[in-house]
């Protein structure tokens, strides 16, 4: 059985006293959640805040980008180094906003996610198809691609430690969400891939999380799939309230 793991990423929202005041509400309603892991990835500068909140709970922090030099003249980078220092213990790489607005490749997302690997952080892989892509039918193409140049290049040691995250990228904040149907076969698109390169076992093992417009009433639709094995959280995971009815679905 995978253990799911149910992830916010907070993009660019929140300061430390919003962080503080997030995680007040939020752990005492996900005491008792032993069924999941947690894990918050907030703004950089929030991640003190968060690192302190969630001492003594089973949730783990992350951050939401690294750079893969260990330290340099790399003006505004931060380092994996520096990000397992702080106290994390994920990190989220390839998101497609950074795809989208900050010309990550395929080639920068395997380059950062063996710099986390050698950080001693879970890096959470993001892969995901543009609107126009699934439009022409390329999804599995485009998911296979991202795959076999991004992460199918990691050593089986190395891949044994990632999670992956689906997120479609027309699902994403625009309240569209993938209907369960669809999620599920990029989800088997992509584990055929994990079998493929890594075989059965890690097939099995590996973590596939489900992201885009995930909202408190439709986790449980999507978490019955058993394709999926955990969900990644923008907008809702804002709200203490809300994010801890999806972690409880
Ligand atoms: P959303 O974002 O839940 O707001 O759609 C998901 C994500 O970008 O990880």
């Amino acid at each position: 059985m995978r253990k799911p793991i149910m992830a916010g990423n907070w993009k660019m929202y929140k300061t430390p006293a919003e962080t503080t005041t997030f995680f007040e509400k939020f752990l005492p309603l996900v005491e008792k959640s032993e069924h999941c892991e947690i894990v918050i990835c907030p703004p950089f500068t929030d991640i003190a805040a968060a690192v302190t909140a969630v001492q003594g709970t089973r949730i783990g922090i992350g951050a939401q980008n690294l750079y893969w030099a260990k330290e340099g003249a790399f003006t505004g980078e931060v380092s994996g180094p520096m990000i397992k220092a702080s106290g994390c213990t994920h990190v989220l790489v390839g998101h497609s906003e950074r795809r989208q607005y900050f010309e990550e490749t395929n080639e920068t997302v395997l380059q950062r996610t063996v710099a986390a690997l050698e950080a001693g952080l879970t890096p959470i892989v993001c892969v995901g198809e543009r609107l126009g892509e699934r439009e022409s039918g390329e999804t599995e193409a485009v998911l296979s691609l991202q795959f076999r140049a991004g992460i199918g290049l990691l050593s089986p040691e190395q891949f044994a430690r990632i999670a992956i995250a689906y997120e479609p990228v027309w699902a994403i904040g625009t309240g569209k969400t993938a209907t369960p149907e669809i999620a599920a076969d990029a989800h088997r698109v992509l584990r055929a891939q994990v079998r493929g390169h890594y075989g059965a076992a890690a097939a099995d093992a590996v973590r596939i999380l489900y992201g885009g417009s995930v909202k408190p009433d439709n986790v449980r639709v999507l978490m019955a799939q058993p394709e999926i094995d955990g969900v990644l959280v923008g907008g809702a995971s804002l709200d203490a309230n809300s994010f801890a009815s999806i972690v409880n679905f």
